[in-house]
């Protein structure tokens, strides 16, 4: 008798256990109890387990409370599975939300992320699969041939730690520029003035002065952005973080995403993020087909003379590039003699007026003048191994990562912004990781 009730309490114990480990996790440490800012959502309140903020609509029934589901894949390949924890009803059946972010770490306090599933047009045009029954199996949850393309980019931001996650901005908006703006409505404005929008004096931040033309710029009133992530393909993705005091939704967010060309004449602007084939001479488009935000032209005053294409060196992970510390020893060697080779081909460039922006990534823009051919890119490659840029490098945390070797940095959901590039642009964008 006692022998039966032991086994029955063992038999149930072991079936709670099951069901338990099913169907929550509890998130990774960096997100439990705080709140982050998203660039497409607002901000989302995180607990050990539990996420809220991230609204959605389907069948015109509302879902903005999820809990962790599966995080079983997120130290290999950055995903974090969430279940929602309103249903929607549709035909008498209830339906279960399932959503996949692939995360990828930027600083210690921000990530971007990229939704992995298809669309629904039914359901908000949302990558989130809607189930009956509960589902375990995380190909079906995940599908990565249905990843939002690279320009769709999201960023999150932890809550009082905006500061810590700037970056510098991307190398074609390195200038003090005049522009002129076209809006969605058609207008083209800022057309007769010497505008200023500057980045020359913090290469981390965009500043706009509206006293020659007032239309608000990265939808900031203050005129005042961070840099905090880019992408690149054939084009450049950037987002910009607005801290000033309010926003309104409307005419100022906090999140703008900038599409600009590789020469930094063309950019088009949007709130939240990069919308699908948003490049530089085109505009955002809303689903139904709508432009959105704004078409920029720019004409360069200056562009940065930023000398310091020796990066601040410090916490780059050399060692884990070449190989250890002989490697170190060589590698410095010929660090040193090629910053020499480039300083003296800068000075070259600059006495002949070409462009002074003289980095690593013009190195691989001056080799590759087009680059759709990818021509010049194992150049840029070396050159970004041997010294990267605070923008180019990997921010990998290799503490937070248990499986994480050296050399695999490519397949670490830790790669930093900047190292997406992509081949042959033919309006479907096609990511290969280069460093
Ligand atoms: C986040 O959620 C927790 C638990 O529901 C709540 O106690 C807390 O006030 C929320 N914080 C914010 C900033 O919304
Ligand atoms: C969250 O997790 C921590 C550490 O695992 C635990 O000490 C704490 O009690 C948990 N808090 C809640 C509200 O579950
Ligand atoms: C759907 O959910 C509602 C509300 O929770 C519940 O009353 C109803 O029985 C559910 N329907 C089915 C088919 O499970
Ligand atoms: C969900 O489970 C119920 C009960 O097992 C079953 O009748 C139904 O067909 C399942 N639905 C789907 C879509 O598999
Ligand atoms: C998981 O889902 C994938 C894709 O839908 C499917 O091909 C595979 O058979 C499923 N695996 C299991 C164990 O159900
Ligand atoms: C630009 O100057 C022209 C001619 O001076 C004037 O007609 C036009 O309104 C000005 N446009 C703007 C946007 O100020
Ligand atoms: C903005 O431009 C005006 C006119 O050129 C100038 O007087 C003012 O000082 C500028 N403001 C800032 C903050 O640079
Ligand atoms: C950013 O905004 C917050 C909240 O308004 C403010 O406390 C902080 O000082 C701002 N930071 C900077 C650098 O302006
Ligand atoms: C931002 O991303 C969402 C998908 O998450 C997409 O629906 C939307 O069009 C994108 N752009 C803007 C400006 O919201």
């Amino acid at each position: 008798m006692n022998l039966k009730f032991l086994m029955i309490g063992i038999f149930q114990c072991l079936i709670s256990s099951f069901q338990t480990a099913v169907g929550t996790c509890t998130l990774p440490n960096v997100f439990r109890n705080s709140v982050w800012h998203d660039s497409t959502r607002g901000d989302l309140n995180f607990t050990n387990s539990t996420m809220s903020g991230w609204q959605t609509t389907a069948y015109s029934q509302s879902i903005s409370q999820w809990e962790c589901y599966i995080d079983s894949h997120y130290e290999s390949n950055g995903y974090l599975i969430f279940k929602s924890l309103q249903k929607v009803t549709f035909a008498g059946v209830n339906f279960t939300g399932y959503m996949c972010m692939q995360l990828t770490k930027v600083t210690d306090y921000s990530f971007y992320y990229y939704l992995l599933y298809t669309q629904q047009h039914n359901a908000a045009e949302e990558r989130i699969l809607y189930a009956e029954n509960a589902t375990s199996n995380v190909s079906s949850i995940c599908i990565t041939s249905s990843k939002e393309p690279l320009e769709q980019f999201h960023v999150l931001i932890k809550s009082g730690y905006e500061w810590e996650a700037r970056q510098y901005c991307p190398t074609p908006v390195l200038g003090n520029f005049d522009y002129t703006y076209t809006g969605s409505d058609g207008n083209a404005y800022c057309q007769n003035s010497s505008d200023q929008w500057r980045v020359c004096s913090d290469r981390q931040t965009m500043t706009f002065n509206y006293t020659t033309c007032n239309k608000i710029m990265a939808y900031s009133r203050g005129g005042q952005v961070w840099c905090v992530g880019t992408v690149t393909s054939s084009y450049t993705f950037f987002m910009v973080y607005n801290n000033d005091s309010s926003v309104d939704g409307s005419a100022t967010f906090r999140f703008t995403c900038f599409s600009i060309s590789p020469d930094g004449l063309k950019a088009s602007m949007v709130q939240n993020n990069c919308t699908e084939n948003q490049i530089p001479s085109t505009f955002a488009k809303r689903h139904d087909g709508q432009d959105m935000g704004a078409k920029l032209i720019m004409t360069p005053y200056l562009t940065c003379p930023f000398t310091s294409a020796t990066p601040k060196a410090e916490n780059v992970n050399v060692g884990a590039v070449v190989g250890g510390v002989l490697g170190g020893v060589v590698l410095i060697v010929v660090s040193v003699g090629l910053y020499m080779f480039y300083k003296r081909n800068w000075r070259m460039k600059r006495s002949s007026g070409q462009d002074p922006r003289s980095n690593v990534a013009d190195v691989k823009a001056h080799n590759a003048p087009d680059p759709r051919t990818g021509h010049g890119q194992v150049k840029a490659n070396i050159m970004l191994n041997l010294s990267p840029r605070e923008d180019l490098k990997p921010t990998n945390d290799h503490s937070s990562y248990e499986n994480h070797v050296p050399g695999n940095e490519c397949k670490s959901p830790m790669q930093s912004f900047g190292s997406l590039h992509v081949d042959d642009y033919d309006g479907q964008f096609s990511p290969r990781v280069i460093m």
